[in-house]
């Protein structure tokens, strides 16, 4: 049996377009946009008057499962995907990270695994390439070719763990222009980081705060150029994720003078934290540690005209969920409160190189962009939907079936509420962890109605969906 979801009275908001019509959505699929359609018999019918109607959000860069610093992150595809259509979001791509002695294609299936008949939302993956070499090179291949997956990641920075050297991403970025695959990039430069820490550390200098001082603006610059430079000699497409501030978006910027592919991500933490919050007492601080890290207010700024003027393509968020109470009080500088990876006191100070980096934001990204950037006049409607929805869809290769209100395209919608105000509290929100970062924010207009795929998930800013509705988004490269 078809099911038939009607929306009425709808002002559609598409990244370059505003339109009043009614939406028809058949099996999943919009079939009819125009004014005063015929409800079919047996159709849903929703009244979208008053309220904006936007493509599903999409955020292109979390991690729900992530085995990172010793400890794992905290949501699964149940809690996370739950988080994300509550927020607004209905498409996740999420990082697959093995170890460096992990088989790429077995990590790839242990990823999928995680999200198959659990995640709520549609999905799909980046693969992480945390090594490269011949039997790698010939993983990655069957990866793009028979796994629908149409980007990579690389890190230049966590030496020892995700990083990569020069010679491997010289190759990886060779492959992946012969490929037509996107190589997303987590850009700082590891040897100056270990260096910073280690000076750091011998001088005392242990708490959260310190975070920031360790990888500072020019080493994220130095690992945007660098990822450049060698972008610009293999004739790889690039897309720099986590973007933090000014310098390194310049960098970026003035390689696509030259003629370099690359693309653009900054997340939410950026546009609404500045490097004071990990100076908050009680080691508070340690809420928004994540890497690179949250930076002064000017680049916070900069961040948002970056926006305004189309610079940065995508806001993502980096979700990476840790516990305050025990996850990150690995790094606890006081012995009687630093914990292990069980989560036992340990007797020793630790440091800010011990908690785990991370912020959980994916269902706070939309509501804090409309928020912190809409309502407050630094971006418009359009380049709202542009950078939290369709770009990531045109990067990706999802668009036109996600990021866009067109028929044809998946009947994934948001049914916005651009008057309402509410408080952003851990106790209410769906994200596993013990904290929210924005405990207490007032926050403007909010997801009422969420559908993917024609399905209603999130009605009333109440949840209504299914665990397992979503399905998993194959891509092809060059798309
Ligand atoms: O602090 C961060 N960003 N945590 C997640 C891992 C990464 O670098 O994306
Ligand atoms: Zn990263
Ligand atoms: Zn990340």
């Amino acid at each position: 049996m078809s099911s038939i979801l009607l929306i009425r009275n709808a002002d559609i908001v598409n990244a370059d377009e505003r339109i009043k019509a009614d939406i028809l959505c058949e099996d999943g699929v919009i079939r009819k946009i125009a004014p005063d359609l015929t409800s079919p018999e047996g159709a849903t019918v929703i009244d979208a008057a008053g309220r904006l109607v936007f493509p599903g959000f999409i955020d292109p860069h979390v991690h729900i499962y992530l085995p990172f610093m010793g400890t794992f992150s905290k949501d699964d595809w149940a809690s996370g995907s739950k988080a994300a259509l509550m927020g607004g979001t209905t498409t996740l791509i999420e990082m697959c990270c093995p170890g460096r002695a992990d088989d790429p294609l077995e990590a790839i299936h242990l990823w999928k695994s995680k999200a198959a008949g659990i995640s709520s939302c549609d999905y799909s993956f980046h693969m992480g390439v945390t090594r490269f070499d011949d039997e790698s090179r010939d993983a990655l291949r069957a990866i793009v070719e028979h796994e629908g997956i149409g980007s990579f990641k690389v890190f230049l920075a966590y030496k020892g763990a995700f990083g990569i050297d020069d010679t491997e991403l010289y190759r990886t970025l060779s492959l992946s222009a012969e490929l037509g695959v996107v190589v997303t990039a987590h850009c700082e430069n590891a040897e100056l980081v270990a260096e910073t820490q280690k000076k750091l550390i011998a001088e005392g200098k242990t708490g959260p705060e310190w975070h920031e001082p360790s990888r500072p603006v020019s080493v994220e610059a130095e690992g945007c150029h660098h990822l450049v430079t060698f972008a610009g000699l293999t004739g790889a497409e690039v897309y720099v994720v986590h973007t933090s501030n000014r310098d390194a978006v310049q960098i970026l910027n003035s390689a696509r003078g030259k003629g370099i592919k690359v693309s653009i991500e900054t997340v939410a933490p950026y546009l609404v934290f500045d490097n004071t919050y990990a100076e908050k007492p009680d080691f508070e601080g340690a809420k928004y540690v994540m890497s690179p890290p949250i930076r002064a207010k000017e680049h916070q700024n900069y961040l948002w005209d970056a926006l305004a003027e189309g610079i940065i393509d995508t806001v993502a968020t980096d979700h990476a969920p840790f516990d305050f109470q025990t996850q990150k009080h690995m790094g606890h500088p006081d012995p009687a409160k630093c914990v292990d990876a069980g989560f036992q006191p340990t007797g020793k100070a630790g440091n800010f190189t011990l908690i785990p980096n991370g912020i959980p934001s994916v269902e706070e990204r939309v509501k804090l962009l409309f928020s912190h950037g809409v309502a407050t006049g630094r971006i418009d409607l359009g380049t709202f939907v542009r950078t939290a929805s369709t770009r990531a869809a045109e990067i990706f290769g999802l668009y036109p079936k996600k990021g866009v209100i067109a028929v044809g395209s998946d009947a994934d919608l948001v049914i916005w509420d651009p008057e309402w105000k509410g408080v952003i509290a851990a106790k209410t929100h769906s994200m596993a962890t013990d904290y929210s970062a924005f405990e207490g924010w007032e926050v403007t207009g909010r997801p009422e109605t969420v559908t993917v795929r024609g399905k209603v998930m999130v009605h009333g800013g109440e949840w209504c969906g299914s665990t397992g509705w979503g399905e998993f988004l194959a891509r092809k490269p060059g798309a």
